[in-house]
């Protein structure tokens, strides 16, 4: 059911269609959100207004409305929304979730611990927390295994050492876990009756507050070492915890500040690689091609290329983690709040629009990419539109993390080809969109030594 939503008061690439959606259509937004977006795109046309009750927003999905509210237009645009709003309780105000003066001086901060020279840290520690999960698959009896659970752990072992320089060990899997926890409350929470507090249900606001102290413990920890090592030693390279440690100490960040940045880098920055690569091994598990093409190049490598030169070394790699995030971004979904333009600007949306933008639904048009459902890796051989690619955000707000994410998964994709096979069992694989897109309940797979 749809009209037209056409005021003159809209800038004409905002004018289109008004969904009204019927009970089916909610139970699919709510059980699928990222594939009933996708539907509706294809059914309506890349921009429309959606209309039920309290939800209400504007989806744009050509990359003109990427542009738009990223890049030209981001400063009138702001991230407070239901998706942040919900974050927050778990992360603060910090680099993820604020705006304005306090998300500058938080980046100006942190900044410095992602240069270009630090992922040669990213690239030896990848490798390294590699080769022990290797070691361990080859130690195994049974071929079976949960590759999502691999690869959180994985991901998560290399985010602890880079950035805290903390060697995560046997606590891995809990802190896994409470991640999920913490994020699977959240959804839950946003996806239930508006305005009922958690504690409303206390068995699982009991299970959520267990999972938070999980990993308010962890980043306790890490605090007290760093304390009590009295910090870096002269030569020893600056990592992300130092840097907010001296910022504390410069009271340029409040001690609950320090907190809420090393817990929003433990979420956004082991959960997002991990859902790439678990996606990258679901869609290589059917394309033996291209698992060729990618152990070609992991044997002739060389593995003494290190940092953002892994990324030219290893081409089929990340062209492959590349279309792995064009299938399954894991932050499928962007928000954002219309703040209203300044005098000095065109009218552009109504102050307090909510805006979608999907990475999901974008990258899968038609449109912008032949063939879209099919995994093609060579589609990145050349290069891709403004606006049409868009996993890691644009902007300011571009990812803090993107080249950390793809020198670690270029590394992950080549060196575990080059000593395993893995390949899909018969279990169906169903798409769970959380704050981040993963396979329901994980991904069995079986590996065999090549
Ligand atoms: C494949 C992996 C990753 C994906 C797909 C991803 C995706 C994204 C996206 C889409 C945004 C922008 C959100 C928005 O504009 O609303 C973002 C921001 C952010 N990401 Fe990532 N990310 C990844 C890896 C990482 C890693 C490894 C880290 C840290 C080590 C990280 C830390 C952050 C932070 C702190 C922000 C907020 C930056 C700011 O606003 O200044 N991410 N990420």
């Amino acid at each position: 059911m749809s009209k037209q939503f056409n005021s003159l008061s809209l800038p004409e690439a905002w004018r289109g269609p008004a969904v009204k959606p019927s009970l089916v259509d909610l139970k699919q937004f709510r059980d699928h959100p990222h594939r009933f977006l996708l539907e509706l795109a294809r059914e309506h046309g890349d921009i429309f207004w959606y209309g039920a009750g309290p939800i209400r927003f504007v989806f744009g999905a050509r990359p003109e409305h990427v542009h738009h509210v990223l890049v030209e237009g981001q400063q009138h645009y702001s991230k407070r929304t239901f998706q942040y709003g919900f974050l927050k309780e778990v992360t603060g105000d910090g680099l993820l979730t604020s705006d304005g003066t306090l998300w500058r001086e938080r980046r100006r901060i942190q900044q410095p611990a992602f240069r270009k020279k630090r992922l040669d840290l990213v690239s030896d520690s990848t490798r390294r927390a590699t080769a022990r999960m290797l070691d361990a698959w080859a130690n195994r009896d049974q071929p079976e295994l949960d590759v999502a659970s691999e690869m959180f752990e994985l991901s998560l072992d290399v985010v602890m050492d880079v950035l805290f320089g903390y060697t995560i060990g046997d606590e891995a899997a809990d802190v896994v876990g409470a991640t999920l926890g913490v994020l699977h409350h959240l959804i839950r929470r946003s996806r239930s009756i508006p305005g009922i507090p958690s504690w409303l249900t206390p068995r699982r606001h009991a299970e959520y507050a267990q999972s938070l102290a999980v990993l308010d413990g962890v980043i306790a920890r890490i605090l007290q070492r760093r304390r009590t090592s009295g910090g870096r030693a002269g030569d020893e390279p600056e990592t992300l915890l130092d840097l907010l440690v001296e910022a504390e100490g410069e009271q340029r960040i409040t001690p609950e500040g320090v907190r809420n940045e090393m817990m929003t880098m433990i979420i956004a920055g082991h959960e997002t690689v991990a859902s790439a690569l678990t996606w990258a091994w679901h869609l290589l598990g059917t394309a033996p091609d291209d698992v060729a093409a990618l152990r070609n190049e992991a044997d002739a490598a060389k593995d003494s290329a290190a940092g953002l030169e892994i990324l030219s070394s290893l081409t089929y790699a990340r062209n492959v983690i590349s279309e792995a995030l064009r299938l399954y971004p894991p932050a499928w979904i962007v928000t954002r709040r219309s703040e209203g333009a300044t005098t000095n600007t065109p009218s552009w949306l109504p102050r307090g629009t909510l805006v979608m933008l999907s990475p999901f639904v974008t990258q899968r048009l038609e449109a912008y990419w032949p063939d879209p459902d099919v995994f093609n890796p060579r589609r990145f051989e050349a290069p891709v539109a403004n606006g049409t690619w868009f996993p890691f955000g644009a902007g300011q707000r571009l990812c803090i993390g993107k080249d950390f994410a793809l020198v670690e998964a270029a590394i992950i994709l080549s060196d575990v080809s080059r000593r395993f096979t893995l390949r899909p069992t018969s279990d169906p694989v169903r798409e769970y969109s959380g704050v981040t897109l993963q396979p329901e309940g994980g991904l069995p797979m079986t590996i065999a030594l090549r």
